[in-house]
């Protein structure tokens, strides 16, 4: 009998469907048997008694090494997805940001050389569209083909936002040819029109970012946005998806049968708009798009991901510092760079409010960070599951292991953490990406670089 390369005993398996112990067998970079006392056939063996194997968190939603108004977030390709990994998540979907002028080539081709040679676990790429003129919509179909089948579209932003006659002709393009449109969906024109009043009245301060951009204006948005799809039948993802009110045209939208699908993160589980009240100025590192809403929402959110209106967790991670970065916008909240960290305490995070609260079950966990995110997103069945013949993507988390999460404990690039001080129970203890073991107690212990470019293939509604 010849010997597996790794055998990981008496964890707990966890996928979407099922919890079981068993040993895991892995060849090469892929899982290889399931099954019990596989210990005999393991030329190495890791003992993961008392502990659940979980498939690799995959984060659908990063902003690495991103220009933006004339400063670039904080986390490059390295340093980024090795906080990512840390954090027990293997694959990562980052947003290749298309220049106005640019074709969509070349825009993945930037995106392509940020990569490689710096991602240290296995990572694609969505496409974010500004210009979609004439030549720029027929690449849409090559781009598909190739291995990109997914785009994000703006409804707000000057610079990059599309009108509606562009969505639709969007959403038709990609549907015929087995793409989807993700859309970030807040209305540009309310959201115009309060930052003047507010900066009229003088009102410059942090806090006033989330009034700017209410809750109503994602609603409509939202609602907008799936007719638009449902004129031309096309399937739609909103991603990072904020309040109860926009959950609640998702959950209509879906009764209808409309093929709507969205995505939260857990800024919008965990923190409400109270936080924009900090002093000095430390509001500012909240500030993201959509904003941070009022309790209530928090807790319809979460309702929304046990009941299945809400698909998938991802992390939104678009990092900028606080010095230097953030402190831009000190003279009015609308020049405060837009986005916050957080790749690296997803899955510990959702597995403490989730698992530890009771939300949500053990395979509901594995579901919305990782199964559901590889089966939208084209990875599936070879990201996103334990099986045999999938790849060796793995973490081994402690469900009693105490952590407070901290600046100091993350491994991110960047001057704070959203989440400092809290405190969570459930930490990966161990991280395998394709076979290998890359962090161990915390410490990355991969190659820069070993990451793979992953071509996906067509979406799937859920
Ligand atoms: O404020 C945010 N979310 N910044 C990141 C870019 C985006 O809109 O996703
Ligand atoms: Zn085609
Ligand atoms: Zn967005
Ligand atoms: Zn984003």
């Amino acid at each position: 009998m010849k010997k597996f390369d790794l055998v990981i005993t008496k964890g707990t398996i966890v996928t979407a469907s099922d919890i079981f112990q068993a040993d895991l067998a892995i060849q090469g970079d892929k899982i290889a048997a399931i099954g019990p006392s596989l210990a005999p056939f393991g030329n190495r063996l890791m003992d993961a008694g008392g502990k659940y194997l979980f498939p690799g968190g995959i984060d659908v939603h990063t902003h690495l090494d991103m220009p933006s108004g004339g400063i670039v977030t904080s986390d490059d390709f390295y340093t980024g997805t090795v906080a990512a990994a840390c954090g027990g998540t293997t694959t990562i979907i980052d947003f290749a940001n298309q220049s106005p002028g640019e074709s969509l080539e070349e825009t993945v081709d930037i995106w392509h050389r940020k990569a490689e040679g710096k991602a240290v676990i296995d990572y694609s790429f969505h496409i974010t569209v500004c210009d979609m003129r004439d030549s720029v919509f027929n690449e849409i179909p090559d781009m598909i083909r190739r291995g990109y089948p997914s785009f994000k579209l703006f409804t707000t932003y000057d610079g990059l936002r599309v009108e509606d006659g562009v969505l639709i002709r969007a959403l038709k393009q990609t549907r015929e040819h087995g793409g989807i449109v993700c859309v970030h969906a807040e209305n540009h024109h309310m959201i115009q029109y309060l930052v003047k009043e507010l900066l009229t009245e003088g009102k410059t301060a942090p806090q006033y970012h989330a009034l700017s951009r209410p809750a109503l204006a994602e609603q409509e948005a939202v609602a907008r946005v799936i007719r638009l799809g449902q004129l031309v039948e096309a399937p739609i993802y909103i991603v990072h998806l904020s309040s109860r009110e926009a959950l609640g045209e998702i959950s209509r939208a879906r009764r209808e049968g409309l093929p709507v699908m969205a995505e939260t993160c857990p800024q919008y589980l965990l923190l409400s708009d109270k936080y924009y009240l900090e002093p000095d100025f430390q509001g500012a590192k909240y500030v993201m798009s959509p904003p941070l809403r009022p309790w209530e929402s928090q807790e319809e959110l979460w309702k929304g991901i046990a009941g299945g209106a809400i698909q998938v967790v991802a992390t939104d991670h678009c990092p900028y510092n606080y010095k230097g970065q953030k402190d831009l916008g000190r003279e009015a909240f609308n020049r405060i760079p837009n986005g916050s960290p957080g790749i690296e305490a997803r899955m510990s995070l959702i597995y403490n409010y989730g698992i530890n609260e009771q939300i949500i079950d053990l395979c509901k966990y594995v579901e919305i960070t990782a199964t559901n995110p590889a089966k939208i997103f084209g990875l599936y069945p070879q990201k996103g599951t334990l099986g045999v013949g999938s790849d060796a993507d793995i973490i081994i988390f402690d469900p009693n292991l105490e952590k407070t999460i901290s600046k100091d404990l993350l491994h991110e690039r960047v001057d704070y953490t959203p989440y400092q001080g809290m405190e969570v129970k459930g930490y990966p203890v161990a991280t395998i990406a394709r076979g290998e073991l890359i962090v161990e107690e915390g410490r990355f212990i991969g190659k820069q670089g070993r990451g793979n470019f992953l071509r996906r293939s067509h979406p799937v509604v859920l």
